[in-house]
């Protein structure tokens, strides 16, 4: 791109991945998540060009395009729907955009369920927000880039995400309320052990797969249990008890969906409890458990994330382990003594080879900032 020869950042933009330590499918549901920002993150080189609306942006690694501030419109390359859909969010909001440069840079790996999605899209949004002296406040863009998500990408995605990319803070965890927006930073201690991340490499598009259906499914949930319970709204407000009285009106599928929804939340504020009380056994145990939901009611593993979570289990040097984010694949999170994060790679790693022949990714995260100027 022509562009590419003169270009001098105006601003350098951080924008993170995130992992969730617990607290799955829970944020369109209205319930609890604990997300946190890892160090991985996206890039973005930004500059305005003295044009009022022609757009540049450049991504290494995955090409350029060109756009106009006056026709922006759906694109069929997925990654352009992240940046398209937030400058035609923030369009909505504001008449201060003008044309601009942009060079993004990625050391986060992409569908893997650490949310490169909404870091791409809240860096954009942050990045604007400061070149074009926008003046939006954090939460504003949060929406912004999770609006985006739905009109332009397509997936009915939760707030989670775009929360933890752009709120959160080192060395803590994020205790989201999605109901209320309402939080509170926990702070993580849990030497010597470490967060290893394995890539299973599988990875689904979710906007075209079963997220939505998932969210479907937890929507017929509530408007059955509504009959009993006129005031419902969410599978936040809902017990075990009004689950069960309403059990034989509804398929085993939403039964299901919705059970493992009542469980996680309940399981976010016990590991809040046990981060508390440095407990990490009982936060291994609930990873354990969260896996099974995830797997057995909410299907949303696969046979790869299945497998590296079993591999885990008769090894005393790991507490716990799940797999983190929208699901089908993507990473799971494992909390390993620091004594053995080498030799659980080695074998891990060997072993998911001989099953799958897939060469596993492996790497360390630690909880870290949201987004930011660098
Ligand atoms: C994806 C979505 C989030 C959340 C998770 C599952 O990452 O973007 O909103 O629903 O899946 O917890």
């Amino acid at each position: 791109m022509q562009f590419l020869d003169s270009f001098k950042p105006e601003l350098t933009i951080s924008s993170p991945g995130r992992i969730n330590f617990i607290g799955e499918h829970t944020d369109y549901n209205m319930g609890y998540v604990l997300p946190t920002a890892i160090g991985n993150k996206i890039t973005f080189k930004l500059a305005k060009n003295g044009s009022l609306n022609k757009c540049n942006v450049y991504s290494i690694g995955l090409a350029g395009f060109s756009f106009d501030l006056n026709a922006i419109a759906i694109s069929d390359t997925e990654w352009h729907n992240y940046i398209l859909g937030v400058v035609n969010e923030i369009s909505k909001l504001t008449s201060k955009v003008g044309g601009f440069d942009c060079i993004i840079e990625s050391d986060l790996p992409l569908g893997s369920g650490l949310s490169s999605s909404a870091a791409m899209e809240c860096g954009m949004a942050f990045g604007l927000n400061e070149l074009f002296d926008l003046r939006l406040s954090k939460i504003t863009l949060v929406a912004l880039s999770q609006r985006a998500e739905h009109s332009y990408v397509g997936t009915q995605c939760g707030i989670m995400d775009q929360f933890a990319s752009v709120m959160s803070k080192k060395g803590n965890v994020i205790l989201l309320d999605c109901q209320s927006l309402e939080y509170q930073y926990i702070p993580i201690d849990i030497r010597p052990y470490k967060i290893i991340m394995l890539n299973t490499k599988v990875s689904h598009n979710l906007a075209s797969s079963e997220y939505n259906t998932r969210k479907q499914e937890c929507e017929e949930g509530v408007s059955i249990m509504k009959r009993r319970n006129p005031k419902l709204n969410s599978l936040r407000d809902v017990t075990e008890e009004m689950l069960e009285a309403s059990k034989d009106e509804m398929s085993q599928t939403v039964y299901n969906r919705c059970s493992f929804v009542i469980d996680e939340n309940k399981r976010v504020l016990k590991m809040v409890q046990a981060f508390k009380q440095h407990n990490l056994e009982s936060v291994g145990n609930l990873l354990y458990d969260a896996h099974q939901g995830i797997s057995q009611l909410y299907e949303v593993s696969c046979p790869e994330s299945d497998f590296l979570v079993d591999f885990t289990k008769t090894n005393p040097s790991i507490l716990g382990a799940r797999q983190t984010g929208g699901g089908f694949g993507g990473c799971t999170l494992n909390i390993v003594h620091e004594n053995a994060v080498k030799e659980f790679i080695t074998k891990a790693s060997k072993a998911y080879f001989e099953k799958f022949n897939i060469q596993l990714e492996a790497f360390e995260v630690e909880p870290s900032g949201g987004t930011s100027v660098q």
